[in-house]
């Protein structure tokens, strides 16, 4: 997390901290999805192994989410990815909707939504609406620094939803960054800052 803040990392090393993070969260934040038991034979024995149960969907929020989405392919290969596009209009903050391909009704049961930034809650909080009017029947946050604020906002509008985080940081500035933050993680990922 340090060398991620630090502003001297450039995009190569900066996705690849993006993605080692998301590993590690990830295992905590898949930790208990519910399997059932699946059969194998080894080369000398029958084996009872397990296999998830439920299908899970990953759904990064453009652009930054999509840092996270091979660290999380890599973990899950058979899980769906859909992505869902929003910007925060920088005069009011507030989320804006740009993309959204959903089909009508949702094809997963879990879905974890993939944002490495929670600053004032606007994006994830309008993702979790978006996703549980899918139908989708449980979703979780996996993201790399929160503000309390936005942790505030996510728990409030949604306190079914667990919150998988590498840090929690201080506050938000009167931009609403995050400090100390890491500055944009779209623009540090992608080279556009
Ligand atoms: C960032 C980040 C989140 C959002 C968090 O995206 O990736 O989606 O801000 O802020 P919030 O909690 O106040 O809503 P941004 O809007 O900068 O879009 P980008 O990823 O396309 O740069
Ligand atoms: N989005 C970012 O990329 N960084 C912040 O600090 C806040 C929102």
């Amino acid at each position: 997390m340090t060398r991620l803040r630090d502003e001297a990392t450039g995009p190569k090393a900066f996705r690849e901290l993006v993605a080692e993070l998301t590993t590690l969260l990830l295992y905590e934040a898949t930790a208990d999805l519910p399997t059932i038991a699946q059969e194998v034979k080894t080369p000398l024995a029958p084996y009872t192994g397990a296999r998830l149960a439920e299908k899970v969907g990953f759904v990064p929020v453009l652009r930054a989410g999509i840092g996270m989405v091979q660290a999380a392919l890599a973990l899950i290969p058979e899980a769906q990815v859909w992505h869902i596009g929003l910007f925060r209009d920088e005069r009011t903050l507030r989320p804006i909707e740009y993309y959204n391909k959903l089909p009508s009704s949702a094809t997963v049961q879990v879905c974890l939504v993939l944002d490495p930034m929670l600053a004032t809650g606007g994006s994830a909080t309008a993702t979790v609406d978006i996703l549980k009017k899918w139908g989708a029947k449980r979703v979780k946050y996996v993201g790399l620094i929160a503000a309390p604020e936005g942790v505030r906002h996510l728990s409030d509008a949604h306190p079914d939803v667990p919150i998988h985080i590498a840090a929690l940081d201080e506050r938000l500035n009167d931009k609403g960054y995050i400090l100390p933050g890491l500055g944009d993680a779209g623009d540090r990922q992608f080279g556009t800052g």
